[in-house]
């Protein structure tokens, strides 16, 4: 069987959100320690609004669901959470994203947010096996100089954050807005990886390519409409972090079966399966990979492809790579 043989294959999992595995009954678990009251009365009402027709939409429920987490132990509780299900689906390795300004700006201080998000990720190691690296995330819709304040308060963790991203609203915000910050980050010695060409034009994707010199795209879809784009993501041996049921939910595809990361593989370029907002999107990275095979008839080369791709293309020093792949 297909998904036995994708839950079997080692897999490390590069864009996850961790504010996105907020599973509704979690929601209500902390709203209630945390005396939040909630804008719905059931975990079924939660999930029926979940119902998108665009990126913003999500964004705009996802922001109001992270409204819940106030403490440490409530960042630790959510990683934990997600890592246990990460590991059923075969992962070993995860590089999650959180959004450090959708804390502060609601005044959680970056220190409980960071510390209890590393603090799930030692134990998820601990427990259950699987490494991981933090990943601090630019929200795009807020001014620069706020992302260049956000990179001040990391900095007492610098050494715990492997690189930053960019989220967030996409269209009218382009990566060339953060040019400076993101110059700012290379110099600290953090990775860099930026959202583009999710609703974005390819340009969008190309100045993520020259003018933030990122290492990785975080999905990347709209650069197969421009030829131009697509040689130089190959020549670069870009990493793409591809998110098939997201781009379900998020009308980024309307049906799976014209997903293009099949297309994405056959022209050379190198794509790797995430589940970006597992609890919002219906799926983790298990999911992903089992709808996506269905969808596209993926063969088990295909599959290894992907799985080697995800290890090649994570943040792990090289010689943790070599032992992985
Ligand atoms: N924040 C969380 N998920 C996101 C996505 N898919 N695109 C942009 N920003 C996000
Ligand atoms: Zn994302």
């Amino acid at each position: 069987m297909q998904n036995d043989f994708i839950r079997g294959l080692p897999k490390a999992e590069l864009h996850l959100h961790i504010e996105g595995s907020l599973e509704p009954e979690q929601m209500f678990e902390f709203a209630r320690r945390n005396r939040i009251d909630l804008p719905f009365k059931s975990v079924e009402e939660v999930r029926a609004a979940y119902a998108f027709s665009n990126l913003q939409d999500f964004l705009d429920i996802y922001y109001q669901g992270a409204g819940v987490l106030q403490t440490e132990e409530d960042f630790r509780d959510l990683t934990l959470a997600y890592f246990r299900r990460a590991a059923a689906d075969g992962t070993v390795h995860a590089e999650i994203f959180f959004d450090p300004q959708t804390h502060t700006e609601r005044g959680i201080p970056f220190a409980v947010a960071a510390d209890g998000l590393l603090a799930g990720m030692a134990q998820a190691e601990t427990d259950l096996g699987v490494t991981s690296k933090l990943i601090l995330s630019y929200l795009r819709h807020l001014s620069e100089e706020d992302a260049f304040k956000t990179l001040r308060e990391a900095e007492p963790f610098l050494d715990r954050i492997v690189g930053v991203g960019l989220d967030s609203s996409e269209l009218g915000h382009p990566p060339s807005k953060f040019a400076r910050v993101y110059k700012a980050s290379r110099e600290r010695g953090l990775k860099l990886s930026a959202h583009a060409g999710e609703e974005g034009p390819p340009e969008y994707v190309w100045e993520a390519l020259d003018g933030l010199a990122v290492d990785r795209i975080d999905h990347g879809n709209r650069s197969l409409e421009d030829p131009a784009l697509v040689k130089r993501l190959v020549a670069d041996g870009m990493t793409l972090t591809v998110c098939p049921l997201s781009n379900l939910k998020l009308c980024v595809v309307d049906d799976l079966a014209n997903h293009p990361l099949k297309r994405m593989l056959d022209l050379g370029l190198k794509a790797t399966i995430n589940s970006d907002d597992p609890a919002y999107f219906g799926g983790y990275i298990g999911e992903n990979w089992t709808a996506t095979t269905a969808a596209l008839g993926l063969t088990r080369d295909e599959l290894a492809t992907l799985a080697r791709n995800s290890f090649t293309g994570s943040f792990l020093a090289q010689g943790e790579i070599a032992s992985r792949v």
